[in-house]
């Protein structure tokens, strides 16, 4: 287990607790979501000693990991929102460049390096933690992109999450929505050529065979990754965003 807590970063990931104040919506542009600026999460090695906290979110980024500015500042906003919450290194310190056009980056090698098999122990060292170590009882994931599949895989019976959420997921397989056994509510863009709407309306559909509580938003003038990336100057984009991150916390609020 150690080794999977000293990747090239020598982290367990970001854990932020922001400073903890009302999550009610300000509406565009205000409130407790940072669009930009600099984290306020800390790094840190997996060495125990946080507080305790009923509910913990877990953060599961897209291919861009937890060294990518707007993860950790949506990763502090679940903190200002009320919850201890802690961001996995998925990608033992090697994520995908920001710009995944750098000729040294094959995706099609990243991703099938990157598969359940090498992210799932890393996504339980996370929990193992949140659970035995931080002492909280229920664990709520939230995924973006790459890290959308993993909220759902998660959320399975006896793999540690009680509620997800994931914004525009990709790669998911029909048997990991089967198998969800916690609520769960999706974000999805208008332009995601990974959740076209054929895709998008199939999800949604078999996420209404599970019996269990499910949401589904659709935000105009949104692409995929908005969840977290989006042009800041854009207002559909910053709405599509922030509402996202609401939905999230409404729905950490209500079922988790
Ligand atoms: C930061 O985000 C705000 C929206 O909250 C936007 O108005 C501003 O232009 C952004 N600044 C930069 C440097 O991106
Ligand atoms: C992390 O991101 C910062 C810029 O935000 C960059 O300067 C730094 O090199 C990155 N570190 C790693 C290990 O990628
Ligand atoms: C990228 O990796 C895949 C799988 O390893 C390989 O088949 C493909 O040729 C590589 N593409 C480039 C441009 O190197
Ligand atoms: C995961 O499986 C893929 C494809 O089956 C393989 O290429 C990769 O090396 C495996 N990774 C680990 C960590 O076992
Ligand atoms: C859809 O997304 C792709 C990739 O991000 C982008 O190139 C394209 O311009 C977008 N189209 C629209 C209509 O937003
Ligand atoms: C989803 O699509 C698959 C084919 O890709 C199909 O077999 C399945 O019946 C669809 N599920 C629902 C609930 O529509
Ligand atoms: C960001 O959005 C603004 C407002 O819609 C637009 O003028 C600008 O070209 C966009 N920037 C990029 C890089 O797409």
């Amino acid at each position: 287990m150690q080794q999977l807590l000293t990747p090239v970063l020598g982290l367990l990931g970001i854990i932020s607790r922001a400073g903890f104040v009302s999550a009610k919506p300000p509406g565009i542009g205000g409130g407790i979501i940072a669009l930009n600026g600099t984290s306020v999460g800390h790094e840190q090695v997996y060495n125990g000693g946080e507080k305790k906290s009923d509910t913990a979110v877990l953060y599961l980024t897209d291919v861009y990991g937890i060294n990518l500015t707007e993860n950790r500042l949506l990763a502090d906003s679940f903190g200002r929102a009320g919850y201890l919450t802690v961001a996995p290194d998925l990608f033992n310190g090697t994520p995908s460049p920001v710009d995944m056009n750098d000729p040294g980056f094959n995706i099609t090698e990243f991703l099938a390096t990157h598969g359940p098999n090498a992210t799932d122990p890393l996504v339980d060292v996370a929990i193992k933690y949140l659970k035995d170590e931080v002492g909280v009882k229920k664990i709520a994931a939230t995924g973006y992109c790459f890290g959308g599949r993993y909220a759902f895989r998660f959320v399975a019976e006896g793999k540690g999450a009680d509620a997800a959420f994931a914004a525009h997921p990709s790669l998911l397989e029909d048997d990991e929505i089967a198998a969800i056994a916690g609520p769960l509510s999706m974000a999805a863009a208008e332009n995601d050529s990974m959740m076209p709407p054929d895709r998008r309306n199939n999800i949604t559909a078999q996420l209404g065979l599970t019996d269990l509580p499910y949401s589904v938003a659709l935000y105009s003038g949104t692409s995929h990754g908005f969840g977290v990336r989006i042009n800041t100057s854009d207002p559909q984009q910053v709405f599509g965003k922030e509402t996202a991150f609401y939905q999230a916390v409404n729905w950490f609020d209500s079922w988790a």
